[in-house]
């Protein structure tokens, strides 16, 4: 599969790195895709990665996903051009100063995201799980649990295999409003990240019968 991680940071770096190990054709959209710090990025991930504009990467991507600070999203969404019908995984979280969210309750990030980008398939999926774990890392010898939601059966599907193959035990929390719910959950995450005692690395895990 052909994937576009708009965005090269922690949250993309991880997902080139492991999608591409998987076999997935992965075009990092950067801002500055030529610039040294790409292109080391690009050579040291070795596989089948390459680093394009951002217009340019999303171009024949089965698969887009937008790992870029919320304060960045409207400008990246509107620059990558029509993305209709297309496939959009929304890992953002609109994080405001402190530790609140711009925007929740009534609405959320996925929401606007969607609204922003007029007719593409959303899907709010891996905002809340941190970056140092998107190569599939176990904790407690357990599956990390990702919850995922988006209002298209068969788009939740292709996703949810997507992040399956990561390593991830994927949980179908139902259609895109649930972002409201999904993305205070990383508010959770953060503070508990902050808790020393809790250990370096900390993720949940849904538990069922
Ligand atoms: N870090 C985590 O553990 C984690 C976990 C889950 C979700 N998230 C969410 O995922 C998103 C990305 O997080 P991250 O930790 O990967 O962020 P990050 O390390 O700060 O990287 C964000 C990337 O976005 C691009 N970008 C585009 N416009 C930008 C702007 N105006 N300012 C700064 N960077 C800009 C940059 O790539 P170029 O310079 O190449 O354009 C940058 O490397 C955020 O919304 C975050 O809340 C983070």
């Amino acid at each position: 599969m052909r994937i576009a991680v708009v965005g090269s940071g922690s949250v993309g770096t991880g997902l080139a790195k492991s999608w591409s190990g998987l076999g997935h054709s992965v075009v990092i959209g950067s801002r500055s895709p030529e610039s040294e710090r790409i292109v080391s990025l690009i050579a040291e991930i070795g596989s089948d990665v390459s680093a394009a504009g951002l217009a340019e990467s999303v171009v024949g991507a089965d698969v887009i996903v937008l790992a870029i600070p919320w304060s960045a999203a409207k400008v990246s969404i509107a620059t990558l051009g029509d993305l209709s019908g297309r496939v959009l995984i929304d890992a953002t979280n609109p994080l405001a100063n402190g530790l609140s969210l711009e925007i929740g309750h009534d609405d959320s990030g996925g929401e606007q995201v969607a609204r922003w980008a007029a007719g593409a398939h959303v899907v709010k999926a891996l905002n809340v799980v941190d970056a140092r774990l998107l190569d599939g890392t176990k904790l407690d010898d357990r599956k990390v649990s990702i919850p995922i939601c988006g209002d298209e059966a068969e788009t939740k599907s292709l996703v949810s295999s997507l992040v399956g193959e990561l390593g991830f035990d994927v949980i179908d929390a139902g259609g895109l409003e649930a972002a409201r719910l999904l993305e205070p959950l990383c508010l959770l995450m953060i503070k508990l990240s902050m808790k020393k005692s809790l250990g370096s690395e900390i993720g949940f895990r849904v538990l069922r019968d």
